[in-house]
Formats: C-alpha cells, sequence, structure tokens
C-alpha cells in the first residue's frame, strides 16, 4: 500500500444494521490506508452513523456534531485536517439540512450508498458533498469484504445483513423512507459472506433486516427462498454452530419459519416478534395489519413448534388517541404472552409520518406514567424468566472477557448475557454451563463438565 494510515473513527447510533453498516464501512475504507481507531481526537475521518427512529436519537447528532465541530478546530490548530462525514438515517432524511445546521460536516451519505465512500470522500476534499440517492447498483456487490485478521477481531458472533428497508408503513416509523423499499440479498452471496465470516472464526449469525421474516433473495436455483430456507442452508455451513434472525414482523412468520424453529436446531430459541400494542384499534391506526389475538394465536403455534422459546418484543405507548382502555389491552398482551426480555418506547412523533399529524396526540406525562407501568411489568417477566434459568443447563457461547480477571462473559441461547469464572475457556468456545444465580444484568454459571470445551477445531491445532 502506498498511502500513509490514516485513521477512521465510527460512531454508531440506532440498531444492529447500523453496528454491521459500521463494521462494512470500515472495510470499504480499509483499501484506502484507514485503520480504524476508537478516539475522536485521533481521526482524521470520524464518521457519526446515525439514528433518525426517534427525536432523541436524531437530537443527539446535533449535539454530537457540535462537539465535533469544536475538535476539528482544535485540530486545525496543530495543522491536521479532519473529515466530519453524518452517515445512516438521519443523512438519508435531511440531506442538506444537515449541512446547514451543522457547519463543520464535509459530507453527508445515506445508507444505500456506503460503497461510494471511498470516491465520495475523495470529492469532499474540494467542497461539501451529500449522496442521499437509491442508486440502481447492488451496494453490497460493490462492499469489500472484511480482512480474516478483522473477521476474528470482531470476535465469534456476526451480523449479517440480509435483507433491507420496508414496504409496510406503520404510521408512527420512519424507516420505509430511510432505508427505501425492501431489496432481499441474493442466497449465493450470503452463503459465501457466511462461508468468509465461518473460515475466521465466526460460530453465531444474527441475520439483520428491518423485515428480515420479508426475506425473498434469489436462490442457486433461480427460485425465490424465504427465510426459513435461508436459515437451513447457512446452518450447512461448516463452522456456524448458532442462528439468529431479527427483526421479524408477525405477518411474516411463515409455516415453513415456524417449522424452523422446532425442527432447526442451529436456529436459537429466541425470538424478537414486535407487537407495539395489545388495543385492536391502535394496532390498525399503526397499519400493523395484526390483531392482538392473532399475535397470540401466532405465538401459540410458534410454541407449539419449539416449547422452549424466550419471546421478545418491542412496544410503543401513547401512540395518538391511546386511552387507558388500550393501554389496559396492551398490558393484558404481556400477561398473556409473558416476555424474556423487551424494548419499549414512549411515541415520538417524526416528521412526515401519518401519525404525527393525527388527533389526540396524548400528553407528556400520560406517556411517562404508562411507561413506567408497562416496563415495571415487564421486568417483573424478564426477572421471573432469569430467575427461571437457575438451576438449568444451557450453552453458552463465550465471545469476551469478562469484567473481573479470570471472568469470561457470553450469551445463553435465550441471549441473556452469562458470566463465568474459568481458566480453560476461550472466546469463541461453546461451553455447557450450569446457572447458579442471577444479577440485575446477567446470569452467573459454572462449567457443567469442567473438562470438556467445544472449540473450533483450528483453535485447537
Ligand atoms: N423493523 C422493526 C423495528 C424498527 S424500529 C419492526 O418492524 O419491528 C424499532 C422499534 O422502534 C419499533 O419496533 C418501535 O417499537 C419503535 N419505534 C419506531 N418508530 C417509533 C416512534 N415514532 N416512536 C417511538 N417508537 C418508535
Ligand atoms: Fe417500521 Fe413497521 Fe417497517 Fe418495522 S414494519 S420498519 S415498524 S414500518
Ligand atoms: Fe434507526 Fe435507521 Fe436503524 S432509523 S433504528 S438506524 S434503520
Amino acid at each position: 500500500m502506498t498511502q500513509n494510515h490514516r485513521k477512521l473513527f465510527v460512531r454508531s447510533f440506532g440498531c444492529q444494521m447500523n453496528v454491521y453498516d459500521a463494521q462494512r464501512m470500515a472495510d470499504a475504507l480499509a483499501p484506502e490506508g484507514y485503520v480504524e481507531t476508537d478516539r475522536a481526537e485521533d481521526a482524521d475521518l470520524v464518521v457519526l452513523n446515525t439514528c433518525h427512529i426517534r427525536e432523541k436519537a436524531a437530537d443527539r447528532v446535533y449535539s454530537e456534531l457540535g462537539r465535533l465541530r469544536e475538535m476539528k478546530a482544535e485540530r486545525a490548530q496543530d495543522g491536521r485536517e479532519t473529515m466530519i462525514a453524518v452517515a445512516g438515517c438521519v443523512a438519508q432524511a435531511e440531506g442538506t439540512e444537515i449541512l446547514r445546521r451543522a457547519p463543520g460536516v464535509d459530507l453527508v451519505v445515506g445508507p444505500q450508498s456506503y460503497h461510494r465512500l471511498p470516491d465520495l470522500i475523495a470529492r469532499a476534499r474540494t467542497g461539501r458533498v451529500v449522496d442521499t440517492e437509491f442508486p440502481v447498483e447492488d451496494k453490497f456487490a460493490h462492499l469489500p469484504a472484511a480482512s480474516p485478521e478483522k473477521t476474528r477481531a470482531r470476535g465469534p458472533s456476526a451480523f449479517l445483513t440480509v435483507q433491507e428497508g420496508c414496504d409496510k408503513f406503520c404510521t408512527f416509523c420512519v424507516v420505509p423512507y430511510t432505508r427505501g423499499a425492501e431489496v432481499s440479498r441474493k442466497v449465493m452471496h450470503l452463503v459465501g459472506e457466511a462461508e468468509r465470516l465461518a473460515a475466521s472464526g465466526v460460530r453465531e449469525l444474527s441475520l439483520l433486516g428491518q423485515n428480515v421474516n420479508a426475506f425473498h433473495g434469489e436462490g442457486p436455483d433461480g427460485t425465490v427462498w424465504g427465510l426459513a430456507r435461508l436459515l437451513r442452508r447457512l446452518a450447512m455451513i461448516p463452522g456456524v454452530e448458532r442462528l439468529r434472525y431479527t427483526t421479524s414482523h408477525p405477518r411474516d412468520m411463515d409455516e415453513d419459519l415456524i417449522a424452523a424453529h422446532g425442527d432447526l436446531p442451529e436456529l436459537m430459541p429466541y425470538l424478537h416478534l414486535p407487537v407495539q400494542s395489545g388495543s385492536d384499534r391502535i394496532l390498525s391506526d399503526m397499519n400493523r395489519q395484526h390483531t392482538a389475538d392473532s399475535y397470540l394465536r401466532l405465538i401459540e403455534r410458534i410454541r407449539a413448534a419449539q416449547p422452549d422459546l424466550a419471546l421478545s418484543s418491542d412496544f410503543i405507548v401513547g401512540f395518538p388517541g391511546e386511552t387507558d382502555r388500550d393501554f389496559e389491552d396492551t398490558l393484558d398482551l404481556i400477561r398473556a404472552v409473558g416476555f424474556a426480555s423487551t424494548f419499549s418506547f414512549k411515541y415520538s412523533p417524526r416528521p412526515g409520518t401519518p401519525a404525527a399529524d393525527m388527533d389526540g396526540q396524548v400528553p407528556e406525562p400520560v406517556k411517562v406514567e404508562r411507561l413506567a407501568a408497562l416496563q415495571a411489568l415487564l421486568e417483573e417477566q424478564r426477572q421471573a424468566f432469569n430467575r427461571s434459568c437457575i438451576g438449568r443447563e444451557m450453552d453458552v457461547l463465550f465471545d469476551r472477557a469478562g469484567r473481573h480477571p479470570g471472568q469470561v462473559a457470553g450469551r445463553s441461547p435465550y441471549l441473556q448475557p452469562v458470566q463465568m469464572m474459568a481458566d480453560n475457556v476461550a472466546i469463541g468456545d461453546i461451553v455447557r454451563v450450569r446457572i447458579l444465580s442471577n444479577g440485575t444484568n446477567s446470569l452467573f454459571g459454572e462449567p457443567a463438565y469442567p473438562t470438556l470445551v467445544d472449540r473450533p477445531v483450528e483453535a485447537v491445532a
């Protein structure tokens, strides 16, 4: 490589797809000589990978950009140039508005243009650049793969975006506007990427998509494959021991996917299936196209296929028109299901979405109160689920060092963080663990068979 090393700092907000995108941006810039740093002050190029989902998330971008502008001025005094780029969903939604509001920004790049980053950065050296097109070319086909060393450094659990965008248009949500129409990647491209990841020590793949179970990628036989068929194919790759997928929509849980939960051992017994509300009137105004009852019946069918299933969901409180009665319906649904972990939010009106202009906007104090009541119930359920794991044995994939010396940390099949004291367990090992106790966020365990560790073949050699 002829160029000098330049330093890159990427900060991601928002969902897991942004984490995946941040890695792919770093991979795209590696051939240009960019090396990642975890200190913004050292970086020649700072990328803010932004989220537009709620007002707070979007506001944080501007306060962060204010700080970065000062940093850029300080570095300039030392004769060092700094380029500031805004990527992600705020970039897509606000485009040139960002240049107006944030004078330090050199480049605004939407999520569909990351493969053009080297070129965009070159252009931004001579003037501010905005690229928020939805290009016709396939971004993924143009993004270079990570080096085996980089993949290894990122750990044994990896994200893999299989589809992007959304055609559902829930009335509260910006995603169909920021990520565009639903597009699935080709099966063999995904198999290729998964094989490269597995060859570098990845043992768990989390398939990502804004509507991941709407996946309908072109298969090697020219027919359209659904998510279940893709999961079954990826499970055949040597080294791939665990599969997960997120985020799914209740409307796209087809028979084959439900069956996979019962008969595909690599598919972990955990499902994130956002329901948002338990009131049919609110669900209809949200344009969710399912009812509370159809959701409950769906859960029954999935549990029939896989009784040992941890369920997770997203909830919104204070959607326009939500009454106490509607909110009670949501609490009833939660009691009927029993969730292992959840995410819940106060409704945040988003510019350009239909719900932002609906009558009956709910006052902030009511939202605050409802969120607290909802979270108290959900926290009870989470703790109950964690307590039910005490005394059980389960396979844990250890993916990082623990907080204390001699401690390793990983994830249970149900995605709970697990900590354990062990001197013969390495990062990437899957170990049968007996759960002894639970803390606020983690479970604590001991090796169920102290001498038996399932380690990738290459690591043993
Ligand atoms: N694609 C996923 C979720 C995308 S956003 C899905 O369809 O489920 C993640 C979560 O953010 C949503 O499930 C919803 O609960 C929440 N969310 C989205 N828009 C929101 C808004 N305007 N206000 C509050 N929460 C919102
Ligand atoms: Fe947003 Fe609804 Fe699409 Fe999920 S399904 S990304 S909540 S519009
Ligand atoms: Fe946020 Fe965009 Fe993800 S709005 S949640 S970063 S798809």
